[in-house]
């Protein structure tokens, strides 16, 4: 299918020929990618703060990120589980390290380490909690897309289609101690959690809330989830998020940003709940030596480019260009969230309107709801990179304190 004036093809058009429509996309098709900017099918550059949602933290195409790509591809691109996998090990090594001792399995996505952490936490609960199974998760979290996971998430626009659901989930509100405590029973046998909620839109866990929950799973032998998936790999200025609360959490799951944009995901877990035997959980293509060779790029990158205190110093950079913005404009709010994971409330449900207009003016942010910009750049940010989204996101609400909807 090509446009009949340049010959080109149509890559919307084919795309709705050929593609399930799973996804409401942008109107933007692109084909390369440099440190934090991408360019499209014609040649226009962006400055991109969506990152693959929190995937790309070293940027587009990092060096190191290739380089170990294109010398893994020569060497090794698969094997079994059935034998041992070097690549496999050294990125586990170094997980361990930051996580200092936890164990790892490595999946494909996010949605199947948080099935992985799931199974280990029922596992738990039939050896050492009386069979209980039942897992406390949080209203507005997210957790996958698959029947457990969905079941896990705690917004229910992603859950009614699919009813019935698998059992032994339920939610309570978020940041309230008290609310898990009313839920917990018998059959309880986990507390799954971010500690800053990402697709929710970005909020953070309280000191209180998050200490609170450590110390109710020690008190009543559960087990404590914490999912990295969006707020892992030094999105917030450490590599764990929940690094900011003082708390050590049981099992630990991640995926996105940990091979640098290759699939990964992992389900880490510390020697209390290390129960997994042979047969018990499996994989054909998670600890792939690609992923796992992008992986460890990515992690020597993060540590020898300081980008954990690049992270937080940006973060507050950028926090304080929206805070400005947010006095200037008043039908957005002031920003929330930590590091370099930050959103803003936007009234009048215009968030997608600048969404849109950001887009055509070189910048990609995304919206969680019609209500919520979501910022989630790349680790390798420049204070001359956010001085520059900054100037277009001003000039993008210059234009919508424009339309009518902001009069109101
Ligand atoms: C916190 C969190 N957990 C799990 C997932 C699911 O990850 P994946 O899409 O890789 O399955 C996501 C995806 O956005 C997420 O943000």
């Amino acid at each position: 299918m090509t446009t009949a004036e340049t010959g080109k093809r149509d890559w919307v058009a084919l795309e709705h020929q050929y593609y399930q429509g799973t996804f409401k996309r942008q109107p933007l098709t692109l084909v390369r990618g440099e440190g934090p900017r991408v360019w499209d099918s014609e040649g226009k550059i962006y400055l991109d703060f969506v990152a693959g949602i929190a995937v790309n933290v070293l940027g587009h195409c990092h060096p190191a990120v290739v380089k170990a790509v294109q010398e893994q591809v020569t060497q090794l691109v698969h094997v079994s589980n059935l034998y041992y996998n070097v690549r496999q090990i050294e990125l586990a090594e170094l997980l361990g390290v930051q996580s200092r001792g936890m164990r790892s399995f490595f999946s494909n996505s996010g949605a199947e380490a948080n099935e992985g952490a799931i199974k280990l936490a029922r596992k738990y609960g039939r050896l050492h909690r009386g069979g209980a199974y039942e897992i406390i998760s949080m209203d507005r979290s997210f957790h996958g897309r698959t029947l457990a996971t969905t079941a896990a998430t705690g917004q229910a626009s992603y859950q009614a289609t699919w009813v019935p659901l698998p059992d032994g989930f339920k939610q309570v509100p978020f940041n309230d101690l008290e609310a898990v405590k009313q839920a917990t029973s018998e059959k309880t046998v986990g507390i799954l959690v971010e500690a800053v909620q990402g697709e929710g839109g970005i909020y953070p866990a309280t000191q209180e809330y998050l200490q609170g929950l450590r110390q109710w799973c020690d008190e009543q032998n559960l087990v404590l989830i914490c999912d990295e998936v969006q707020a892992g790999m030094g999105r917030t200025g450490k590599f764990f998020s929940w690094e900011h609360y003082g708390i050590r959490p049981d099992i630990v799951t991640m995926a996105k940003g940990l091979a640098g944009g290759v699939p990964i995901g992992a389900m880490l877990t510390a020697p209390r709940t290390d129960l997994f035997a042979p047969g018990d959980h499996g994989t054909t293509f998670g600890g792939n030596p690609i992923a796992c060779a992008a992986g460890i790029a990515t992690i020597k990158t993060i540590v020898e480019e300081n980008l954990l205190e690049n992270a937080a110093k940006m973060g507050d950079y950028w926090n304080a260009k929206l805070e400005e913005l947010s006095n200037k404009y008043t039908f957005i709010d002031s920003p929330r969230g930590l590091g370099l994971m930050r959103a803003v409330h936007v009234q009048h449900g215009l968030a997608p309107v600048i969404v849109q207009k950001a887009l055509e003016h070189g910048l990609l942010l995304n919206n969680t709801s019609p209500d919520t910009l979501r910022m989630i750049p790349p680790l390798v940010l420049t204070a001359g990179d956010i001085d520059e989204a900054a100037h277009v996101l001003d000039q993008t609400l210059a234009e919508v304190a424009t339309l009518p909807a902001t009069q109101a």
